[in-house]
This record gives C-alpha cells, structure tokens and sequence, in this order.
C-alpha cells in the first residue's frame, strides 16, 4: 500500500531521483502516482491515475533542477481513484505539500473547520485536511512547529512527510506506518521502506511512531508530543535489494512458484541453528500464539497442527487482525510468533505493540530485513526466499511451512529427520514443476476457468492448504471460492453444490484420507465434479492431481499445484495475476 519517497540535498535532479525511488516501491501495490518538486518558492506538482511503470516526468518538471522532492503511490482508502486524490496534496498558497499513509480517522470534522476558515480543498481524500491544517498553523508559528501541531490533531494510525519550497526541508512524522530515512553525504532521502533507499546508503534512521525527523541542510530528530529534541540512532544497514527480474516467465507469481524448490533446500541446509535457538524461547515460554494475515495466517494454522501432533503442545492461532481484541490473558511469559512476508502488515503490528507492551516476547519469521516487525521482535528469522513481487503470497508461504517444520523437529530434537523431510519436499516440489504436470495443471485450469464458484476442503494439515488454495484461487482469477473443513461441509456448505459445482479435494494418505474421501463422495453424488489431490488416485476423482508420498512434509508441496492452476486460471480469465485488483503487496492501513 501507499509508498513514500522524497529527497533533499545536494543533487539538483530531486525529482527524477524521487520517480526511481517511487519505481522501487511499485510491488507494495498502487493505483496512482505522484510528485511534488520546489520551483522558485512554490511547488509543482504532476499527478497520473495508473501505473509508474517506464514514465518520464514531464519536462516541465525535470527542468526545475530542484534538490528538493517528494512522491507518492497511492492506494485509494477516502476518495475514488482519480488524478486530483493522488498525492502530494497542496496548500492553498502551493508552497507545501504532504503525502500520506494511513487514515485520518477524524478528517471530516477538521475538514469542516478549515472549510469555514476559507481553505479551499480540491480532492475527496483524508490526506488533503493535513496540508491545510499545516498552512493554517503556519499563519502564527513556524514550519516545523505548524507539522508537529497538525499531526498531534490526526487521529488514527498515519505516517506523513511534508516539503517546504520556501524552507527547502522536508519534514517526517509518524505514529503507524514506517517511515526510514537514509543519511548520505549532504543528502538526505526518506522512504516508506529500506529497498526506496539502500541503492544510496547504509546510514539509516528508522522512524519511531510518536517521532518527527527535520531534513533540510541537516538533520534534528524531536518527540511529537513533547516537541524536544531527541538523539537520531544512526544505524549501518548492510542489505542490499535483489532486484527482481521476471527471466524468462511471464509473470512474477509463476516465476516465484518456481523460485520454491531452491528456496526449501535453503532452509533444509542452513537454517538448524537459528531455529535451535528458536526453539529454546518456545520451550520456555507459557502460551504460544502463531499470529498472521491472510497467506501468513494459513502457515500458523498448519503451525498447530505440526506443534500438536509432533511435539504435543497447543499452539494457538490467530488472524492478526483479531488478535487485538484475544490479548486480555497475554503475560510477561507468553511467546507471539508472527508471520509476515513483508514485515510491514498494520494488522499484525497492532497486536504486536500491544504484546510488547505487556512484555510478551516477540518472534518474527519474515522476508524483509529492517522491516516493522523485524525490528520489534526479540528474535528474528529471515525467509530469504529473495524478493517476492506477485502480490499474492507463493513462496513466502512454503518458506514459512518449512521454518515451522523445522521449529517442531528442533523441539522434538529430530532436527536431521526434518532437514530431510525438506529435502525430499524439494524434489517433489521440482517433480511437480516439469512440463508433464503443467501441462496437466493447465488442461484442468481449462476445465474451471468459467466456473460460477470452486469449493476446496481438506482435513487435519491439509485444513490450512484449503483456505490457501482457496485465497489463491479468488484473489487472482476472481472466481468465488471457499475454503473448508470437510468436516464443516454437512453443516451448511453442502447445500451449494450442484450438478458441476467443481470441489477441489485434498487426500493425502494420511489419517484424514478416509474421511476426506468420504466427503468427496458425498459431493459427487450431488453431481459436484471433484478434483483430487493425492498420492492415490481414487474412483471418486473426476481429475487427479498427484503428489507423491511424503508422509509430514506433503502438506508444504500440495499447495504447489494450487498456486499452479490459481495462476492459470487468471491467465486463462485474461488477468494480470501479479496485480489483483484492490489489492495491495504491502498491507499497511487498518
Ligand atoms: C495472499 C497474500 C496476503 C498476505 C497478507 C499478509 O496471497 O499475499 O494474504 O499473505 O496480506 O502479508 P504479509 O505476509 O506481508 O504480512
């Protein structure tokens, strides 16, 4: 969501530097995009609805040879998806700017009063109610004092930066989304994460929430509520972004589900010790809690179940998002293990300031170095499943599987049996990538392409590969689609299936085999077409889909063909499945 960039310093191409930076942060995902740039003691402003892509800046704009600037992508939250609600917003004298991210929860009131002062406001947006409220401060006090009194008006979890063309310095505040500034000789650069600015320098300020940060000829850090000075922790980041390319795939996501083989070798061969210490937190904690968002949730859920039935221990798991409202019974000795490709998730953040702030010890199992939540937690392990672009989630999930995998095997001390585990996984997963089962993928992603609605169920592990084949599914083809426990079908689902409803079944042959089969069988005789996925083939199965026997680890390379025919299905509907509508890589407002 939203992605932030701005520069000031010694380079008179401010605004061509902003465009790249802007560029770098595409993946969080956006539907506008815009840049504000000093001329004289005014600013100006180029704004464009749609993709950043390969644009040029007009030259209007690049030959204002600023060393001032700042951008914005934009997801739209307040106001529809139009040229005048991208950012940067103006004041009405056009000599500040401000982007945003978040949510000023109580902007129509403010909006109101600025309003009946006389602001003229141009745009729908929430945002647009700070820049105005920034003027009017500064009509008695100055700038840095006027960003501060504004911000501590907001209400609701924002993160602004805000350019002066007449004090030529940018100024950040925050109290929700990241914010990282990157020191560099006379230049200063401020992004909504690491990979805008780790081109140009290892010297970084993460922004905390409730800090302001001054960028001008220097650098001054204040606290937002009590307006004094703070000491700016200066810290060398040596991370380098991968620049992703797509090779010779299409897309990202397939490019992605391919990258998953070597990804699970990875873990298998390096990752014993990290997750030996891993597993000392676990072992003393009282109450272990898997929280995350969507895909990220889905790795948790399959969490409890390795936890139970290998080391018989209860993990709970729960959507981030409704953590909040679970808290209530956290202690100094409970563990929060959260999950999160990016790092930078609102809705696990939430609940992890909460946990932090009743001393719960915080693990984080991410792929971003230096994101949010990395920095929060009490012990990190990084994926390093290298950069993942599509937006939705492939590799990031099975990475996470395998971590977890290997967590319970610590636990249990069978350390060599799970690097093994993941060794075979890794075969298997490269067995299911040859042409031979592509091409079969593909015939069945023909078959469902124009399907009213897909139903997917499974039991036990294979419960969390339903509602990821599920969510898969949905958010790249839109066609409807609903993950279930086979055991829940009876209870109300069933009364949907109809002559051809297709049901995607998952039957490893685990204890669940006979059961799930039984609810496979229950659909075909309401003329369901069912599409299994398992080791065996069965007389129930109209398709079948077949993964080799892997006995604990099957539950990490039967998601592989799901993610496979997901992505065939959007290719066949027309879709661009590395850019879902409405959805964003970076989930970073509430
Ligand atoms: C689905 C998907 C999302 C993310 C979720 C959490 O394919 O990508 O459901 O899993 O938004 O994101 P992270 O893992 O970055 O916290």
């Amino acid at each position: 969501m939203c992605g932030i960039f701005g520069y000031v310093g010694k380079n008179n191409n401010a605004a061509q530097i902003t465009l790249e930076g802007l560029k770098l942060l595409e993946y969080r995902g956006y539907d506008s995009w815009g840049i504000a740039v000093k001329s004289g003691k005014k600013l100006d402003v180029e704004k464009h609805v749609g993709k950043i892509g390969s644009a040029a800046l007009k030259s209007s704009i690049i030959n204002h040879k600023s060393s001032i600037a700042i951008g914005h992508t934009r997801w739209a939250t307040h106001g529809g998806v139009t040229v005048q609600n991208a950012h940067p917003h103006l004041d009405c004298t056009k000599t500040i700017a401000v982007v945003h991210n978040g949510i000023v929860e109580n902007f129509e009131e403010l909006k109101k009063d600025l309003i009946k002062k006389g602001h003229k406001f141009i745009s729908q947006t929430d945002t647009e109610v700070i820049v105005h409220l920034i003027e009017d401060f500064l009509k008695k006090e100055g700038f840095a004092s006027s960003v501060r009194d504004a911000f501590n008006l907001l209400k609701g979890l924002n993160a602004i930066v805000v350019v002066n063309a007449v004090s030529s310095e940018i100024i950040a505040a925050k109290n929700g989304s990241p914010l990282i500034v990157g020191i560099g000789k006379d230049e200063f650069y401020i992004a909504s994460d690491l990979i805008g600015i780790s081109d140009y320098t290892n010297k970084i300020v993460f922004l905390k929430d409730n800090e302001m940060i001054i960028l001008g000829k220097n650098i001054k850090l204040l606290s937002l509520p009590k307006g004094s000075r703070l000491k700016e922790k200066i810290e060398k980041i040596n991370f380098k972004f991968e620049k992703s390319s797509k090779g010779n795939f299409e897309h990202f996501m397939i490019k992605e589900i391919y990258d998953q083989p070597k990804i699970i070798r990875n873990i298998a061969r390096n990752y014993s010790d990290q997750v030996r210490k891993m597993s000392h937190l676990v072992e003393s904690a009282k109450g272990i809690f898997f929280i995350g968002a969507g895909t990220a949730y889905h790795a948790g859920l399959a969490g409890t179940y390795l936890f139970s039935k290998n080391a018989h221990m209860h993990v709970n798991t729960s959507v981030a998002s409704e953590f909040n409202y679970l808290e209530d019974f956290l202690t100094k000795e409970s563990l929060i293990i959260s999950l999160s490709q990016s790092g930078e998730t609102i809705d696990v953040i939430e609940p992890l300031n909460i946990a932090k702030k009743k001393g719960s010890k915080i693990i984080a199992v991410t792929n971003s170095i230096g994101s949010t939540i990395y920095r929060m937690a009490d012990f990190n392990i990084l994926l390093n499943a290298g950069p993942e672009k599509a937006v939705a989630s492939t590799k990031a999930y099975t990475a996470k599987l395998c971590v977890i995998l290997m967590l319970v095997f610590a636990l249990i001390k069978k350390e060599k049996e799970a690097e093994l585990l993941l060794n075979n996984a890794a075969k298997e997963a490269e067995r299911i990538l040859e042409d031979n089962n592509i091409k079969k993928i593909k015939e069945i992603a023909k078959t469902l392409k124009d399907s009213k609605n897909i139903y997917v169920i499974g039991r036990g592990l294979s419960y969390p590969s339903a509602l990821e084949a599920s969510l898969k599914i949905k958010e790249v083809s839109y066609i409807p689609t609903e993950g279930l426990a086979g055991g829940e079908l009876k209870h109300g689902t069933i009364a949907l299936i109809e002559k051809g409803t297709p049901c995607i079944v998952f039957a490893p042959k685990d204890e669940t085999f006979e059961s799930i089969i039984s609810n496979a069988t229950e659909i075909k005789s309401r003329g369901g077409v069912i599409i299994g996925v398992s080791s065996k083939k069965s007389d129930v199965f109209d398709h079948f889909i077949e993964i080799k026997g892997l006995a604990q680890a099957a539950f990490i390379t039967q998601i592989i063909p799901l993610q496979l025919l997901a992505y065939f299905l959007a290719v066949y509907g027309g879709l661009d499945p590395d850019k879902p509508r409405n959805l964003a890589k970076s989930v970073t407002v509430k």
